[in-house]
């Protein structure tokens, strides 16, 4: 996969060069491009930024330094790239970024992001650009950072990780929270290793027991207990054919039922009436 990243700060991701993300990169899995925004100004003070239109706090990105760095990313196609990048955004205001957005991401040949600082980029270079290539805008959560380069770091990571050949498979993501495949929208319990016992505190004796079926039951029991207790939102969306008798009276101990009428797991002690 190609990777372009357009950035007023280059430095900011040095990471993509260490650990899964920078091995990825060595073995010629991943071809990462940083591309200086400051490089496609042509004035003296290398302007990026500028007063927005209406009024309001804070800077807005200036259009013409984007376009020119975006024109000289599409220019560059190989022919391995695919004719245009699949554009990635990087904003507050954009789609959340699931475990699902990064499969359907990790699918696409080449990926270049447009991370802003400031209050953001000129709304036409967004919409010049989607005349062009697919864009996507992205919010990897609830909370504003000073720009969009982390999420960038936060984006590549989550998507490198599931190209072919990236990861060993010691470290699989089959398994992993939110895996499709594995049920969705259910939490991964806790972890152990040696030493079995450690500071006074065991090992949960069914990991000792070599009893593989057990073992995988008590996982999943503590997966539900876990995601009610971290995530009861996801708790609404997991389905009745998806469990079994087991299962079901695993969730009766977590205090939940699956109510037919309205379709979901409900907490069976309701003294309200709604
Ligand atoms: N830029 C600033 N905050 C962001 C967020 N939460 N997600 C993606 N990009 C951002």
């Amino acid at each position: 996969m190609r990777i372009d990243v357009v950035t007023i700060f280059p430095e900011y991701l040095e990471p993509l060069n260490v650990s899964l993300v920078g091995k990825a990169r060595a073995r010629g899995l991943l071809d990462v491009r940083l591309h200086g925004l400051r490089e496609h100004t042509d004035d003296v003070h290398r302007t990026v930024d500028d007063s927005p239109y209406g009024g309001g706090p804070g800077m807005v990105m200036k259009p013409e330094p984007w376009a020119a760095a975006l024109d000289g990313v599409l220019g560059s196609a190989g022919p391995a790239d695919g004719p245009a990048p699949t554009l990635v955004v990087p904003t507050p205001s954009g789609r959340p970024f699931t475990q699902e957005l990064a499969q359907e991401l990790a699918g696409r040949p080449w990926l270049a992001f447009a991370p802003a600082r400031y209050e953001g980029i000129d709304r036409r270079v967004i919409e010049e650009a989607a005349a062009r290539m697919p864009v996507v805008e992205v919010s990897i959560g609830d909370y504003v950072l000073a720009g969009g380069e982390v999420a960038v770091l936060v984006i590549v990571e989550a998507v490198a990780r599931l190209l072919p050949g990236v990861l060993g498979n010691a470290e699989s993501h089959q398994d992993d929270s939110f895996a499709p495949g594995r049920m969705a929208d259910l939490l991964e319990g806790p972890v152990y290793t040696k030493p079995a016992e450690w500071r006074g505190r065991a090992v949960p004796e069914v990991l000792l027991s070599g009893n593989h079926g057990r073992i995988a039951r008590w996982r999943r029991e503590q997966a539900f207990a876990r995601t009610l207790a971290m995530r009861p939102d996801l708790v609404g969306r997991w389905e009745r054919g998806a469990m079994d008798k087991h299962d079901l009276r695993a969730l009766a101990e977590l205090g939940l039922h699956w109510d037919e009428d309205r379709g979901r797991f409900l907490p069976t002690a309701v003294d309200v009436e709604q």
